[in-house]
């Protein structure tokens, strides 16, 4: 393939090409990137995940019970822990241990804990660490007890184990001298323990999760959801107000992914993210409609509507607002950025068709036209795109998510060419997930993500790409997975408690591959799309003056290589190259599997040299994924 490279005259791309989105599936928020170690910390529950010990075993025979105590921590979080002697030794200090989300991460490092306990104990408390196998401790502090009858009282302390442990196969303890305490139990509540966290952050993140993900150069995040924004059923959306402020007074939700969560990681956590990472916000309002197809009636929208406006106010509005200076309160005076709010999450498909058609008839129009008034400036999203028969009238931006077989992407590769300038375009959530020909939605989604599947994403991604004047962005999703509990298959990164067992799948290579090296104007090409296997984007990055190509090589006649040749006007002969190319060690079917923590995707990178007319020759293997950039002058 002989490509050309005119030096100006393409269209000029999104300043924030690629992004990441979160929501609390696969355990990814709690249990995951945040960087919480204990489970099920403040024993909460709902109807539909009943509140239970799930998480905690008792410490020298003691009894351990769930109390709804008549006064409780807080009202958001009604249940507390209560301990007693039991069927121990009254001699013996009881307690009791949490084995947090599937094991503990125990290093030499300072973890940083809290709890809270009523009653009446003169002693002092053991917090500790130590292998759930053979009770062998790494670590402990003694903590005095200023417990009082009657009182909610919080203790704090740092913990420094003394050596690593072998495995992630830990729990977390807390034991007291039941001599001591005057009634027989002890009440605790919220029992919670961090790590050091990314970049440092109270309540904050995983840090080697958080790194892994800045690593891929991300520039917005977008949040909550994704499912977890809609919610079960209309009793239960994602509701800002109550995942904000002190930890104590966040009651949690159920979640729509099997599962009660914490909502520790909330609001502002979400915030922190995107100021300690640099990404831009794009922030989901819930739009009316629930998970199980349920929605609101037009008479019954204002208070969401209300709602959204009081959420965005507190995000961006003045320490003198209303809003605005609850999130002063809450130690930010200074307003949070926000210029992009998508409203709902896939209202086109829970619910339809008339789910769907009340998205159209009101449900959008009504929030759109409330955020508007109020801030002109913020690009509203709807949750469907035009591919999903909704006509968005500009300047309203839709929302596309392809999850697909990789031979889709090949085939689609044209499709945003149907994208007029009006039709700015989020890809809020995109993943290869099915293998050709194979399974269906029904059948469920692919084991990991696999090679051939990465290459039909970089496909799609050097599409979106090419019309980076219309896509505002592109967001692989979901982009986490606890291996112990987890719901949907296909994710960029699979974790466990043990933090030397994160695996970067075959996406994340491609995905960091394509999203670290930015075109901020592309260049015009002859010709101008594939006439072969090969599909490429060209373009210069304006901020380094640097020219870069990306390409991917799918389909060929015979499994063949490719040979490569690109030529940039106004490069000359001997500029040199930066030549990075993927191909998997085992196929189109190659996946690195936890398990036995494997990466099948082989890196080589070349410096190339240019011949006459500024020409760059290589060869792209069959399934292969390349990016080359040529320095400047
Ligand atoms: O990413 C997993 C789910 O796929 C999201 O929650 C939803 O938006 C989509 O259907």
């Amino acid at each position: 393939v002989d490509i050309k490279v005119q030096a100006s005259g393409g269209n000029k791309t999104s300043r924030m090409p690629y992004g990441l989105m979160h929501e609390d599936i696969n355990n990814a928020g709690d249990g995951g990137i945040y960087a919480e170690l204990i489970r099920n910390r403040a024993f909460q529950g709902s109807s539909r995940y009943p509140v239970s010990l799930a998480g905690w075993t008792p410490i020298n025979g003691a009894a351990l019970s769930i109390k709804n105590l008549t006064a409780p921590l807080s009202s958001a979080l009604p249940n507390s822990l209560n301990v007693a002697t039991g069927n121990g030794s009254p001699d013996s200090e009881i307690g009791f241990r949490n084995d947090g989300f599937w094991g503990i991460d125990v290093r030499v490092q300072n973890y940083t804990g809290s709890f809270y306990v009523r009653g009446s104990y003169n002693g002092s408390f053991t917090a500790s660490l130590s292998s759930t196998l053979t009770n062998e401790t790494f670590g402990s502090v003694s903590i005095p007890s200023q417990s009082k009858n009657d009182e909610w009282i919080k203790h704090e302390f740092s913990l420094v184990p003394k050596s690593n442990a072998p495995s992630s196969n830990n729990s977390f303890g807390i034991q007291f001298d039941a001599k001591s305490v005057i009634g027989g139990s002890l009440d605790f509540n919220l029992i919670s323990l961090f790590p050091p966290t990314y970049k440092g952050r109270e309540n904050g993140l995983r840090v080697d999760i958080a790194e892994a993900f800045e690593a891929l150069g991300p520039k917005f995040l977008r949040f909550p959801g994704g499912n977890a924004l809609e919610g079960p059923n209309l009793a239960n959306p994602w509701k800002w107000d109550e995942t904000i402020g002190d930890l104590k007074n966040r009651p949690g939700r159920p979640g729509v992914w099997g599962y009660q969560t914490s909502d520790g990681l909330g609001l502002v956590d979400y915030l922190h993210w995107c100021d300690d990472m640099e990404l831009e916000p794009i922030l989901a309002v819930w739009s009316g409609l629930a998970l199980d197809g349920a929605y609101i009636n037009e008479t019954d929208l204002q208070p969401w509507i209300d709602d959204a406006l009081a959420e965005i106010e507190f995000i961006r509005g003045p320490a003198s607002s209303t809003y605005g200076s609850l999130r002063a309160s809450l130690g930010h005076p200074e307003p949070w950025k926000l210029s992009y709010v998508e409203i709902g999450n896939e209202d086109w498909l829970a619910g339809a068709p008339s789910g769907y058609d009340s998205y159209i008839e009101y449900r959008f129009p009504l929030f759109k036209q409330a955020i508007e008034e109020k801030y002109p400036d913020i690009q509203i999203i709807a949750s469907p795109s035009k591919f999903d028969n909704m006509t968005i009238a500009a300047p309203a931006a839709g929302d596309y998510h392809p999850y697909r077989q990789p031979n889709d992407y090949y085939a689609e590769f044209s499709k945003f060419d149907a994208l007029g300038p009006e039709n700015l375009t989020l890809v809020g959530e995109f993943a290869a997930v099915h293998p050709n020909g194979g399974r269906d939605w029904d059948a469920g989604l692919h084991p990991f993500p696999w090679w051939i599947g990465g290459v039909g994403e970089a496909i799609f991604m050097i599409a979106t790409e090419r019309a980076g004047d219309r896509i505002i962005g592109s967001t692989y999703a979901p982009i986490l997975r606890n291996m112990n509990r987890w719901q949907w298959s296909v994710c960029m990164i699979e974790f466990e408690a043990d933090n030397s067992k994160t695996t970067l799948s075959t996406a994340y290579h491609v995905f960091k591959l394509i999203s670290t090296h930015p075109i901020t104007a592309n260049l015009p090409t002859t010709p101008s799309t594939n006439t072969s296997s090969l599909f490429f984007v060209a373009g210069v990055n304006e901020d380094t003056g640097a020219h870069v190509f990306k390409s991917a090589n799918y389909n060929t006649t015979n499994h063949e290589d490719t040979p490569v040749k690109v030529g940039f006007a106004g490069v000359e002969q001997g500029r040199k190259a930066q030549l990075t190319l993927l191909t998997s060690t085992e196929g189109p079917f190659g996946f690195n599997d936890p398990k036995i923590g494997n990466n099948v995707v082989k890196e080589t990178n070349e410096e190339l040299v240019a011949g006459s007319e500024g020409v760059f020759e290589w060869t792209m293997p069959e399934l292969s994924v390349a990016v080359l950039e040529v320095s400047p002058e």
